[in-house]
């Protein structure tokens, strides 16, 4: 059967994806569609916040509809002031409009797949209004380490003695950063890692398997909900 086609009886489920870089996260999406991984299922749309993230042509190569959402123009228009040290005031307008897009494709579930920004309330709120799930993949355990460079720093923990593991999770997005309730989560070991590619290559491999199943579980969940 064609990737992205429907196997059973039910409309296929609609994927929205939100990216910023080079879509490894992705592929392993793209290449789960229609596959027991991830049964019945279409991308409909792929949107990054940047222009040359290279998941945009992982995306077209698959004929995925693709868009680019970036965050000038929003920053011009709202430039920061000592008001407003932190874009506020561009990050919801933009998130505002984020939320117009996606909600347009009517997609069952968004999976953040390596999208680097914090989404606000005026993309969660409208979005959960919908009764859309939206999750993300984080590089760490539930609670363990949040926000950026996560793989950096369990690898700067485990050289100093401090650890030796960590892990990776997919969990639903909510306005307090990387706190939402884990759907799916996965322990990483460290022991024997000789440097940060390794563990990077530890990370991603977990990841790519992890981001499908997640997708899939919550899937499940919205398929349930409708009866
Ligand atoms: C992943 O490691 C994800 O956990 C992190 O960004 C990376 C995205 O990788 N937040 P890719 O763009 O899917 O290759």
């Amino acid at each position: 059967m064609a990737a992205g086609s429907t196997n059973g009886s039910r409309e296929p489920s609609k994927i929205t994806v939100l990216i910023s870089g080079t879509g490894t996260n992705l592929q392993a999406l793209i290449d789960s569609r229609d596959t027991d991984a991830l049964p019945n299922a279409n991308i409909v749309r792929v949107i990054s916040d940047r222009q040359k993230a290279y998941g945009l042509e992982r995306a077209k190569k698959s004929d995925i509809p693709t868009t680019y959402h970036g965050i000038l123009p929003y920053k011009k228009k709202y430039p920061d002031d000592s008001c407003d040290p932190q874009h506020e005031a561009a990050r919801k307008a933009y998130d505002a409009d984020l939320a117009d897009l996606v909600l347009a494709d009517t997609p069952s579930i968004v999976v953040c797949a390596g999208f680097m920004r914090i989404l606000t309330t005026s993309f969660l709120e409208p979005v959960k209004a919908a009764n859309i799930p939206i999750i993300n993949l984080h590089p760490s355990l539930h609670g363990d380490l949040i926000g950026a460079n996560c793989i950096q720093r369990a690898w700067d923990e485990f050289q100093a003695g401090k650890r030796t593991k960590t892990g990776v999770m997919v969990h639903y997005v909510i306005a307090e950063v990387d706190m939402g309730e884990a759907v799916v989560q996965q322990e990483v070991d460290m022991e024997g890692c000789g440097n940060l590619e390794e563990l990077n290559e530890r990370i991603h491999a977990c990841e790519h398997g992890l981001i499908v199943e997640g997708t899939r579980r919550v899937l499940e969940e919205v398929s349930k909900a409708k009866g």
